[in-house]
């Protein structure tokens, strides 16, 4: 089957002033296929935000393919990348990223808006997601009125509801307990299962990457080693 996201010997270099710079990818190749869930290891500053971003289409590498959707996407840029990036793919992140002000609805609802939805049919699809990850009951809610967990929640609903090809987590259960994290790794399990669709996970946490069907592990810049999760 051919991979979702193939990234072949991408590099990325930040430079710092005139003089100095940091290879923070220096060649790193990853495939992913559809419907997988993959957690990436690695100590920190070894480049998985980067990768996940060039991945995700937040970012664009120096040099390297990257293909999403057997579409190379490593030469779009601008609004021709922000696009692709709204129809494909999701984002989960470790502090949530709610908006303060909004409900827990309106925080779904945005993202589908955003993406041409209209008001209504977004309130629609929004509220139905929220079900489906267990917050019917707290719609109206604004996020300080709910859990770190609740929180994480109304962020895969938000992540999910365009109907994303790919979801990126940079550790979603980071600022999560243990039984919470373990909640809302089933949750991503889950919606793996059901829209099948991809995930990939950035995580310290070995735990949540044994409740992935393979880890990879980066390290100065590169992939460095696969493991297959044990069945
Ligand atoms: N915008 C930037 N400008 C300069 N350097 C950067 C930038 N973004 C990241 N870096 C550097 O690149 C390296 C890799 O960063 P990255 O965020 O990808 O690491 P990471 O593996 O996600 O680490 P962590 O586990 O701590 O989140 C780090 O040394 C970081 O300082
Ligand atoms: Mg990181």
């Amino acid at each position: 089957m051919e991979p979702i996201v193939r990234i072949d010997g991408v590099t990325k270099r930040y430079r710092l002033g005139k003089q100095n710079y940091v290879d923070v990818l220096r060649g790193a190749s990853l495939e992913v296929a559809p419907g997988e869930m993959v957690a990436i290891m690695g100590p920190s500053g070894s480049g998985k935000s980067t990768l996940m971003h060039i991945a995700g289409c937040l970012d664009t590498p120096d040099a390297g393919e990257v293909w999403l959707s057997g579409r190379r996407v490593d030469g779009l840029r601008g609004r021709e990348l922000a696009r692709l990036r709204g129809r494909e793919v999701g984002f989960i992140f470790q502090g949530f990223n709610l908006v303060p002000i909004m409900s827990a609805l309106e925080n779904v609802a945005l993202a589908a808006e955003y993406a041409g939805a209209s008001r209504k049919s977004a309130s629609v699809v929004a509220h139905a997601l929220l079900e489906e990850v267990g917050l019917g009951d707290r719609v109206r809610h604004l996020p300080s009125e709910l859990s770190g967990g609740q929180q994480q929640r109304v962020a895969i609903a938000r992540a999910l509801v365009n109907g994303p090809s790919i979801v990126m987590g940079d550790e979603p259960t980071g600022d999560l307990d243990t039984a919470t994290s373990d909640d809302i790794v089933a949750l991503m399990r889950d919606a793996d299962r059901a829209n099948k669709t991809t995930f990939i996970i950035v995580t310290h946490n070995p735990e949540v990457a044994r409740a992935c069907d393979r880890t990879v592990r980066m390290r100065d810049g590169v992939v460095d080693g696969q493991v297959t999760a044990a069945a």
